[in-house]
């Protein structure tokens, strides 16, 4: 019997499995507001099997994007536009979640498949083409380069209050638009992450200096959205476990961090790393796994594991071992949008896996490897 894709219960929300589409940065809005590439690109996971859909980054005010292409929730208006993607995932049986995010120093930059601003005019006028002065904990460059980063501003008490309340806004518009899940973003070197590590907080006054400090806005903020988020569904919180620099955030940090996130009644934190210019990582298979094994296990917290999980054994081990309470994937599910329902043919457990299949697809599968004596219809 498959842990990984049994039923999972957070809260009041009930969840097909325990797979997770990690949220994907697209680039492709105007203004902030999504359009059908945003509809095809995730309609195809809830249509694939996975239990929770979460959306990218989307940016809770203008300066908060990564790019001009960000999705964002400023506007009731770009929240409504997202309800017709909700509306589908729900319809295919699975949760919708949303990452609320600032980019905080690292706004504004390159399209990450452009390198650099080398739009046409014609282009800028398609794309809804805009540059502005981004806004950080510390006025320190995020790095060197073609990519665009720039000279944050240092942000002032009262503009961080607009930022927390901006964050509030942002969850309450997802409400509305039927999200299950709010993601705060607070991980990869953005504003949360930019407050929480030494590396971006050069700070002397009540956020900065010591851990105590530097966690104060980020938990300031998740308190407030944990306030409009409604009781009844699940929050969740994306960190970067450790920066990989020296000096820099460490796990221990980490599970510091997370027992104030349980304090504020966090489900699921989601171990990621990195995001800091200069970091060093072994990247392998499963590689941030251990990260969420011991935020689950030394802190009690709910976890998540990400990062190139990529085989069905794998991610049945990580939620069977007790490593995570869910696994995500971003690049495998590119590669395969039907991962959860391949998982099911290799795992087994279901009585009839076709059935699991849209009802409009589920039926030519099963023909097919019926025809071809695979998988379900097998002899050896
Ligand atoms: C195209 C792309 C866009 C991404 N955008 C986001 C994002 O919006 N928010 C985020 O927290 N992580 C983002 N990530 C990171 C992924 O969610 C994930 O943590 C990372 O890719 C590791 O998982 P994987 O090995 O399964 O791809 C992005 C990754 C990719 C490949």
């Amino acid at each position: 019997m498959s842990e990984l894709l049994s039923p999972f219960k957070i809260r009041d929300l009930s969840l097909k499995n325990r797979v997770v589409l990690s949220p994907m940065c697209q680039y492709s809005a105007r203004r902030g507001y999504s359009n059908d590439w945003h509809f095809a690109h995730l309609a195809r996971f809830g249509m694939g099997g996975f239990g929770t859909v979460i959306f990218e980054a989307t940016a809770v005010s203008p300066e908060g994007r990564i790019t001009y292409g960000d999705l964002g929730i400023w506007e009731d208006g770009q929240a409504q536009s997202l309800t017709r993607i909700v509306d589908f995932l729900h319809g295919q049986g699975a949760a919708a979640g949303i990452q609320l995010a600032h980019a905080g120093r690292k706004a504004s930059s390159a399209l990450w498949w452009r390198g650099s601003f080398n739009e046409t005019e014609e282009e800028k006028s398609q794309v809804a083409f805009q540059e502005w002065e981004p806004v950080a904990p510390s006025a320190i460059l995020h790095a060197e380069g073609p990519t665009g980063f720039k000279m944050p501003g240092e942000l002032a008490p009262e503009d961080m209050e607009k930022i927390r309340e901006a964050f509030v806004a942002g969850a309450a518009r997802a409400d509305e638009a039927g999200f299950d899940i709010v993601e705060v973003h607070a991980a990869h070197g953005y504003l949360l992450n930019q407050f929480l590590s030494p590396i971006g907080n050069r700070r002397r006054d009540a956020y900065g200096e010591s851990l105590e400090n530097r966690m104060r806005f980020p938990l300031s903020v998740i308190a407030s959205v944990r306030e409009v988020w409604p009781e009844r569904k699940p929050l969740f919180v994306r960190i970067s476990a450790e920066d990989g620099i020296e000096g820099g955030w460490t796990l221990e940090d980490s599970l510091v961090f997370a027992e104030e996130l349980k304090k504020l009644a966090v489900d699921i934190v989601v171990c990621s790393s990195g995001g800091f210019d200069g970091a060093r990582f072994n990247i392998g298979k499963n590689y941030q796994v251990p990260l969420a094994r011991r935020l689950r296990k030394e802190a009690g917290m709910g976890t998540m594991a990400v990062g190139l999980i990529t085989k069905a054994q794998d991610a049945e081990a990580i939620i069977a071992g007790g490593s995570a309470d869910m696994v995500a994937l971003a690049r495998e599910a590119l590669d395969d949008p039907n991962w959860p329902l391949h998982a099911r043919m290799m795992l087994g457990g279901a009585e009839d896996p076709y059935a699991e299949w849209p009802v409009q697809e589920g039926f030519a599968i099963r023909n097919k490897d019926r025809s071809l004596q695979i998988r379900g219809f097998s002899k050896s």
